[in-house]
């Protein structure tokens, strides 16, 4: 491989302090622990305070990220995120300020639970077009209160936290070049998966209160995450040349280890190289892959593959072969 490549640099975490179990939100719902560990393997999730928004986890995460990699400014900084603070402006441009990067780009992605796959995307092309040399990417989320509490289809799954990876100018075979991408949409099932009121479609002040929380067709939700990870994670093997043997770790999106454990399966991988950490954080939609690099335990020369998927739908893989870098 020739050319310019974006190396990961630096990974940070952050997810708020709240735990809430299942025990808690079974209080007030008619649900259970049993159902909720046996159907999706979450036993907890953090919950970020009423006064903490999406930014102010992002800029936690983004300001671990830049201790990680050793640096104080990037080019350009991308939120993934399905939870801005605001509509209008984004969000991205705060974080930026508040993590002192006085100079650099920023605007955030879109695409959900993917948003973060779509991210490192992103990151790379700006990098790769020499229009940047360092890249912030961000996953940040405060999901959890879009959750109809009255709704135990939904409010049982999701969590808050952020995560963040410094991508820098770099070699294409050098650890931690990240590549190739399979990203994939398909907005005819946009209404399987959404937040419907806030947006241009659905705005003012007559509407209804269901229409403010994320709903989902969960069964099918699930068919589709199963089938566009399996063979978003194909295509890029394929590119690469990996066979299943050659990949140490699969680390995809956790929205249910049922999803995770299903994928591994049908790809080939051993259950012991899928990473799942859904048990202690739930579904953090675009916090979900960071937050599962940060505590995989991931060794320099493994080779890992990322796979997520979400509302959109959207789906997107890569890989990468690990580098040497300290996760905080
Ligand atoms: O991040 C974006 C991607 N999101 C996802 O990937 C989520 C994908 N979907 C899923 O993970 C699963 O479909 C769920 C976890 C949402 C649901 O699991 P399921 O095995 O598909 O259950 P189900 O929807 O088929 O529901 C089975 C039963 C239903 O009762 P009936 O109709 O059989 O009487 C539900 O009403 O379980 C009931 N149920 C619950 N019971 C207790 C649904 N939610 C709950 C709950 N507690 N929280």
């Amino acid at each position: 491989m020739t050319g310019r490549a974006a190396v990961l640099a630096g990974l940070g975490v952050y997810a708020p302090p709240k735990v809430v179990t299942n025990d808690d939100l079974a209080a007030d719902l008619d649900t259970s622990d049993e159902w909720i560990t046996t159907r999706t393997g979450i036993r907890e999730r953090r919950v970020a305070d009423a006064d903490l928004a999406t930014t102010d986890l992002a800029t936690e995460a983004g300001a671990r990220a830049l201790k990680s990699a050793g640096v104080d400014q990037v080019d350009a900084v991308l939120l993934g995120t399905t939870t801005p603070d605001r509509i209008c402006p984004a969000s991205a441009p705060e974080v930026a300020t508040r993590l002192g990067l006085t100079h650099a780009a920023a605007c955030d992605v879109s695409a959900a639970c993917t948003s973060f796959v779509y991210g490192l995307a992103n990151g790379t092309g700006l990098i790769a077009a020499g229009i940047a040399e360092r890249v912030l990417v961000i996953g940040a989320e405060t999901i959890f209160r879009f959750m109809d509490p009255q709704d135990r289809t939904t409010s049982v799954l999701f969590g808050d936290g952020a995560g963040a990876a410094v991508l820098r100018a770099g070699r294409p075979d050098e650890p931690g070049a990240l590549g190739p991408f399979d990203l994939g949409s398909d907005g005819s099932l946009a209404d399987m998966l959404a937040v419907d009121a806030g947006g241009s479609r659905l705005w003012g002040p007559d509407i209804p209160r269901e229409a403010h929380f994320l709903r989902m067709d969960g069964r099918e939700v699930y068919r589709h995450a199963v089938q566009r990870m399996v063979a978003s994670s194909q295509q890029v093997l394929d590119r690469l040349g990996w066979g299943i043997e050659d990949v140490d770790r699969l680390v995809g999106h956790q929205a249910n280890a049922r999803i995770l454990e299903a994928v591994g399966q049908r790809l080939g991988v051993p259950a012991e190289r899928c990473h799942i950490n859904v048990g202690r954080y739930g579904n953090t939609s675009a916090a979900s892959i960071p937050l599962a690099l940060g505590d995989a335990e991931l060794a320099a020369g493994q080779r890992v593959l990322l796979t997520a998927f979400g509302a959109g739908f959207t789906w997107g893989s890569t890989a990468l072969v690990w580098p040497h870098i300290d996760v905080i």
